[in-house]
């Protein structure tokens, strides 16, 4: 028996633009996401529609109570309080996460909302080039500022921006689609420092102005091992943890850049632009938690630059190579998903020992899930065991992370139901609730629980493993 303490989180999780549609209703402004997602209209589903959770919310909160999560990990769209990022408040908007709140609450499912996942007003963006410009952490802190009065009497534990680490090295997230090639890491590095800013002003205001108000970040993880025991390989392992992940999290905790970072910024000519007050804001923010997301592991070996390449020449984006210091590859050792996620539930143990041992804050998973197709057989139903195998072993991990003593206080996978996955669209599903549609087709959305819902009701019933 693998049992966790009584009062641990088991929940699931989603995000605004990948499960609520109604994408333009009640007022609610258009989103880089809206945006990027229309312009792969042609090949996948878009936010348009996505879930349908705006127009299913009651019901689909019923299913999450009857699965027996204790906390439901969703966030809110700036876009629909704020929709053109900076203006007026949109009291529909308000009212939709009112009702949302309201409705978890009345299931006894404690929500622990995120204040941004991806989805930047695109107002914002047509303005000032969005995160380049600081007038964006002044939007962004009004905006939270916003959500603390609205929801911060029944909201008491707040994610400020989603996987901040992960979105900053994907132009098209960050949509500098436009910025010259010459200016990308300039501007690259002015929008990082300027979220960490307004993360730090956030988490502040959070418990100035929520009574018992708790946030922390929520980081995309990154653990990495060396393809060898060649010293180079293990140092460039270490140092691609430490330039996807481990700059971020001494920045939330500690309010400085790590030297390796700050030497990188300086040597590459694109340390950003600061003001004199700023290192203050930075160093008073104090995250209450780290929330994790755990996919995957990665590997790599050192990466020399030459001629041709320059160090710090950086080539593809979310698992970037970097000359001068790593180049990824696959790790032979561990299976893939289809979609080439490396499983590795041992990694998921080692990354939690390790950000606990430099951090020494209480942690909980919000994301962790197997991104597949599903396929509802002529009885009606998923069999997606494979879902249940991936999670079983994580959560198993997760045991003996605690067992390291590690204080995680919660598992949220991804995700609560099929939701609209950025590359993928509803071709890759992560839910433990089908949602019957296709990309082209909305049929009726009907909610199908999976093998893997009824499998985690249990786990849950049980707190924990048998
Ligand atoms: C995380 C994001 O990085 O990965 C989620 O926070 C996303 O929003 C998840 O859905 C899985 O990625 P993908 O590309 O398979 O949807």
């Amino acid at each position: 028996m693998k049992k966790f303490r009584q009062d641990f989180w088991w929940g699931a999780s989603s995000s605004a633009f990948q499960i609520e549609g109604a994408w333009n209703e009640a007022g609610k402004g258009e989103s880089i996401a809206d945006y990027n997602s229309f312009k792969h209209s042609g090949e996948q589903a878009d936010t348009k529609v996505a879930s349908d959770f705006y127009h299913h919310y009651q019901s689909d909160i019923k299913l999450m109570k009857q699965m027996g999560m204790k906390v439901y990990r969703f966030s809110i769209a700036w876009t629909r309080i704020i929709p053109d990022g900076d203006g007026a408040i949109n009291q529909s908007g308000i009212d939709f996460y009112n009702r949302v709140i309201d409705e978890c609450l009345a299931n006894e499912i404690i929500p622990f909302v995120t204040l941004y996942h991806f989805d930047l007003p695109l107002a914002l963006v047509k303005k000032y080039q969005g995160w380049a410009s600081r007038d964006c952490v002044s939007a962004f802190r009004r905006y939270a500022q916003v959500c603390f009065k609205a929801f911060g009497d029944r909201v008491q534990n707040w994610q400020v921006i989603n996987e901040q680490n992960l979105m900053v090295r994907v132009n098209e997230r960050m949509n500098m689609t436009a910025v010259p090639a010459a200016q990308v890491e300039q501007v690259r590095a002015q929008m990082d420092y300027h979220m960490f800013l307004a993360c730090a002003y956030v988490m502040n205001d959070c418990h100035q102005l929520v009574v018992n108000g708790k946030i922390g970040p929520a980081i995309s993880s990154t653990m990495t091992y060396p393809i060898s025991d060649k010293p180079l390989d293990v140092w460039a392992a270490k140092m691609n943890d430490n330039f996807k992940t481990n700059y971020a999290l001494e920045m939330y905790c500690f309010g400085k850049y790590p030297g390796y970072y700050e030497y990188f910024l300086r040597q590459q000519g694109i340390y950003p632009q600061t003001m004199a007050d700023d290192s203050k804001v930075l160093q008073a923010a104090k995250p209450d938690f780290i929330a994790v997301n755990y996919y995957r592991t990665l590997a790599a070996e050192y990466l020399p630059a030459d001629a041709e390449h320059p160090v710090g020449q950086r080539v593809s984006d979310i698992d970037f190579d970097l000359y001068g210091y790593f180049k990824i590859k696959k790790n032979v050792h561990l299976k893939a998903t289809e979609y080439g996620a490396q499983i590795d539930p041992l990694g998921l143990r080692l990354v939690l020992n390790e950000y606990y041992q430099k951090y020494r804050l209480p942690m909980i998973i919000t994301e962790n899930g197997l991104g597949t197709v599903d396929e509802l057989t002529a009885d009606g139903k998923i069999h997606d065991q494979y879902r249940i195998d991936y999670l079983k072993a994580h959560i198993a991990a997760c045991y003996d992370a605690i067992q390291d003593g590690v204080e995680l206080f919660g598992y949220c996978p991804w995700s609560v139901m099929d939701i609209l996955s950025s590359h993928q669209g509803f071709k890759k599903r992560y839910g433990f609730i089908y949602v019957d549609r296709t990309d082209f087709n909305l049929k009726q959305l009907r909610r199908i629980p999976k093998d893997s819902f009824y499998w985690y009701q249990k786990v849950i019933q049980n707190n924990g493993l048998e």
